[in-house]
């Protein structure tokens, strides 16, 4: 445990001190960091960023919410992910961090595609992607309908369902694990893993919850590397055997991937639907909408991830001096992305702070990221958003909720934990 204590000193425990110094100097961004600002991408803090300029310094990073500049980073080659020993840190920490490396699938550090640069990137993601690709989510979309159809069915049997339980978590879940070629009992333990990860993708940590997360992340080593070795000596058609039978990737690169596809293929789908519930039933004259026009569904989660998408923000490293929006960026920097702010910004959505089912350019939302790094699994994400909040709202017209939703501590994921609910007469 003492390598484990280490690495989040300097992962976590280091820059949570900083970030707390600097929202209690009233710093916006340590403000976002910390957690003080529970609100949507229309809070004061981003509002405040906005005003300060379009890619101001704080806290020692740049940090934009202007849409056309967080799409520019993000599709910029001359920004590099922010791995946990990238770029902008001092070499003394890099070497700690190269020697306190625990060989977890930690889906925040590499070799998890979500924080490595080309060409190890491009050589991950071409061994996946083409089964989330646009023709394999549509041969999928029957099998969505069917999961979503019995989950709805099944609240009924519970007078005072959680939605988040047992609901926006079991359809992404089910849909992953069985593309991944999972076995249905292990719903409940991915779920735990998925809960205890999550974090990883946050700074600044407590050692509790790092520690807990580093526990489980044993225990999915363990698993994966028997589950894995049996695909090895028996290849099916599934996309973990995509994963061990290419000769282009190594075990470790195998496994953290694996574990990255699972994680990442529920963890943000959950809070879509979560988030999407909470607007809609706010919002009882956008549900209307829907009787008239069923087709506006996929628009209405578009709308969604604009307006409250779980992904509220993103980070790049500058691999080189560029300027940008009359700011100069040193090689090595740190640019902070607000997705949130990027979707709510005035320029390209019009009267951002309005939740509009039927907004004509709701789909230009960076909710999903952009550029090389664009979420892999957008298209099967978007599939389960439309049928799954469909099922739920034509088979229960009146839900409603039993109050405010519990929000999730986590924070740079716009989340529900808990969300109980009446179904209403039907
Ligand atoms: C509404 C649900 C989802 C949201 C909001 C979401 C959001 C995102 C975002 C913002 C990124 C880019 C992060 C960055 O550039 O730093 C990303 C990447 C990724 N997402 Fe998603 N995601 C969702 C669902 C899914 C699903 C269902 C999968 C299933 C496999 C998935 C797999 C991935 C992967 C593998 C990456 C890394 C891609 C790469 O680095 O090339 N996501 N996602």
């Amino acid at each position: 445990m003492i390598r484990a204590w280490t690495r989040w000193l300097l992962t976590h425990g280091l820059p949570r001190t900083y970030l707390r110094f600097s929202a209690h100097r009233g710093d916006p961004l340590g403000q976002i960091a910390t957690g003080e600002d529970r609100l949507l991408g229309s809070s004061p803090y981003i509002e405040q960023i906005r005003r300060r300029g379009r890619i101001p310094r704080m806290s020692g990073v740049h940090v934009t919410a202007d849409y056309e500049l967080c799409r520019l980073i993000l599709r910029d080659r001359r920004f590099g992910v922010v791995s946990p020993d990238h770029r902008a840190l001092p070499k003394p920490i890099r070497w700690m961090l190269t020697k306190t490396d625990l060989g977890l699938p930690n889906l925040g550090e590499p070799p998890s595609m979500l924080v490595t640069d080309p060409p190890d990137h491009t050589r991950f993601r071409r061994v996946v992607g083409q089964a989330f690709g646009p023709k394999a989510i549509t041969m999928l979309e029957e099998r969505i309908g069917e999961v979503a159809d019995e989950l709805v069915e099944r609240l009924k049997s519970n007078p005072r369902p959680n939605l988040i339980s047992d609901f926006a978590a079991q359809l992404p879940v089910t849909v992953i694990a069985e593309i991944l070629g999972l076995p249905a009992d292990m719903h409940s333990t991915l779920l735990k893993w998925g809960d205890s990860g999550a974090p990883l993708l946050e700074r600044g940590l407590p050692w509790a919850t790092y520690r807990h997360a580093v526990e489980d992340l044993v225990e999915v080593r363990q698993y994966f590397d028997r589950y894995l070795d049996g695909l090895t000596a028996e290849p099916r058609d599934d996309v973990l055997s995509m994963l061990v039978t290419s000769e282009d990737l190594t075990r470790r690169e195998q496994m953290a991937n694996a574990a990255l596809l699972l994680d990442a293929g529920f963890l943000t789908t959950v809070n879509m639907l979560g988030n999407g519930i909470v607007l809609l039933t706010n919002h009882p004259n956008q549900l209307e909408l829907f009787a008239a026009d069923p087709g506006l569904w996929s628009n209405a989660v578009e709308e969604i991830l604009r307006y409250d998408g779980p992904v509220r923000m993103t980070g790049r490293v500058a691999n080189c001096d560029v300027d940008i929006a009359d700011q100069h960026i040193a090689s090595g920097s740190l640019v902070l992305l607000s997705l949130a702010g990027a979707n709510h910004d005035p320029a390209v959505f019009p009267d951002p702070e309005q939740f509009d089912v039927t907004r004509d350019n709701a789909a230009e939302h960076l909710g999903f990221g952009s550029g090389i790094h664009g979420c892999l699994g957008a298209r099967l994400a978007r599939s389960e958003g439309a049928i799954g909040l469909r099922a739920l709202f034509e088979r229960y017209p009146d839900l409603s909720l039993n109050g405010p939703p519990i929000p999730h501590p986590l924070r740079n994921l716009h989340a529900y934990r808990s969300m109980p609910a009446t179904l209403g007469a039907r």
